[in-house]
């Protein structure tokens, strides 16, 4: 990203400095549906990221507007209607949400830049929310616990985009550090890093995106809260595998196959952590092939385009896993490649996916990144 571009921007749109603040977009190494089961996740901040350009203002107005994006939305921070119903409901969600929680706001002029795929499930929403809730917070001197940030952010997502999502990918694009996956607890919230420097990660960008992505996801939380409620428990979090195998057969079909999934992809991040920490990528990938099987038969969040493309890349050499990432119908698959040449798998992922679909993939070797910081002071 070119940083003398949004500042140089900003200083011709509003005639003053800004200070300029970076929050990244995110992959998940596994660890699907788990976090609003209260369970764990294996997320790590990449090298894709939003930025905020910004300055206060002597009113209470925020205008914001992006350099890669259309629409410019003005509001007023004491009037809480909300008026935006485009990528910019996320800023003036975080804002609403920051002053509830008592962070008095000053008003402020914003520029918005990204290189975060729009809507690839590399969660450009979570570096959204999450770079304008800094940006505004710091303009106005304020300093927010990281996780309280996090939550200010996922808020928004609930309130103000209709998605009842969890707390991964606000929490990672909020505490991301370079070269590491974060084991995040959903339930205690405590967190540890486990290095990936030896793992090569490759994404490929299906391109496909169904209707359907909301309204199942908010489906599929509901189904997990019933499973819970069929043990009498308030989170799957708690129910074990031994447990839902004495009783599974009693369950109805859908939320049976919802828990095994939940239950089972807990286990398989705490696997997959021993694995990364003991070096054995190998069983690594096999987790991550498994985590697939699990999303697309038992949690049914897969689609065709996912499971072609995670299907080729095992036939490529040098692959040590493949399954979809994020919340699923479209997006992108996560592929583990051992050390050698990664041209080849580029190339032949990009001409097999075009011959069985007519698409032509986007395929994206990430850095694992730092989270959110400010990355130009107005002196800069
Ligand atoms: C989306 C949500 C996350 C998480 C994943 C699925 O990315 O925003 O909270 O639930 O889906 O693991």
């Amino acid at each position: 990203m070119n940083l003398s571009r949004i500042k140089n921007e900003f200083t011709a749109r509003y005639e003053t400095d800004p200070r300029v603040f970076r929050a990244p977009g995110r992959i998940n190494l596994i660890g699907e549906h788990t976090d609003y089961n209260e369970g764990f996740v294996l997320p790590a901040a990449i090298d894709f990221a939003t930025y905020v350009a910004g300055a206060t203002r002597d009113d209470r107005l925020i205008r914001v507007s992006s350099l890669n994006l259309d629409h410019e939305l003005a509001f007023d921070l004491d009037d809480e209607s909300i008026q935006a119903d485009t990528w910019a409901k996320y800023v003036q969600g975080v804002a609403l949400i920051l002053e509830r929680k008592g962070f008095r706001l000053r008003g402020a002029d914003l520029l918005i830049d990204s290189d975060v795929p729009f809507g690839a499930g590399l969660s450009s929403s979570a570096a959204l929310e999450i770079s304008t809730a800094f940006a505004l917070a710091s303009l106005s001197g304020h300093k927010v616990d990281g996780m309280e940030m996090a939550k200010i952010g996922q808020a928004a997502e609930h309130e103000f985009a209709g998605v009842r999502s969890g707390i991964m990918d606000q929490f990672v694009s909020v505490h991301g550090q370079t070269g590491h996956a974060l084991l995040l607890d959903c339930r205690s919230f405590e967190w540890s890093p486990v290095s990936v420097s030896h793992a090569n990660f490759i994404i490929c960008n299906t391109k496909a995106k169904h209707n359907l992505a909301e309204s199942e996801y908010n489906k599929r939380r509901a189904e997990c809260e019933d499973a819970a409620d069929f043990f009498g428990r308030t989170s799957l979090r708690d129910v074990t595998f031994d447990e839902f195998e004495a009783r599974s057969a009693e369950m109805p079909e859908i939320p049976r196959m919802r828990a095994r999934h939940v239950i089972t992809e807990n286990s398989r991040v705490l696997e997959a952590v021993k694995s990364l920490r003991s070096g054995d990528l190998t069983s690594l990938g096999s987790l991550m092939n498994e985590s697939h099987e699990s999303l697309r038969s038992d949690f049914e969040v897969s689609c065709r385009e996912l499971d072609l493309m995670a299907e080729l890349a095992r036939q490529q050499k040098g692959v040590l896993g493949a399954r979809m990432m994020g919340g699923g119908f479209g997006g992108c698959t996560i592929n583990l490649l051992d050390d050698g040449d990664h041209r080849q798998f580029v190339e032949k992922m990009t001409e097999n996916y075009h011959r069985a679909t007519g698409i032509v993939p986007d395929i994206y070797e990430c850095e694992i990144s730092g989270g959110v910081c400010e990355v130009m002071s107005v002196n800069d």
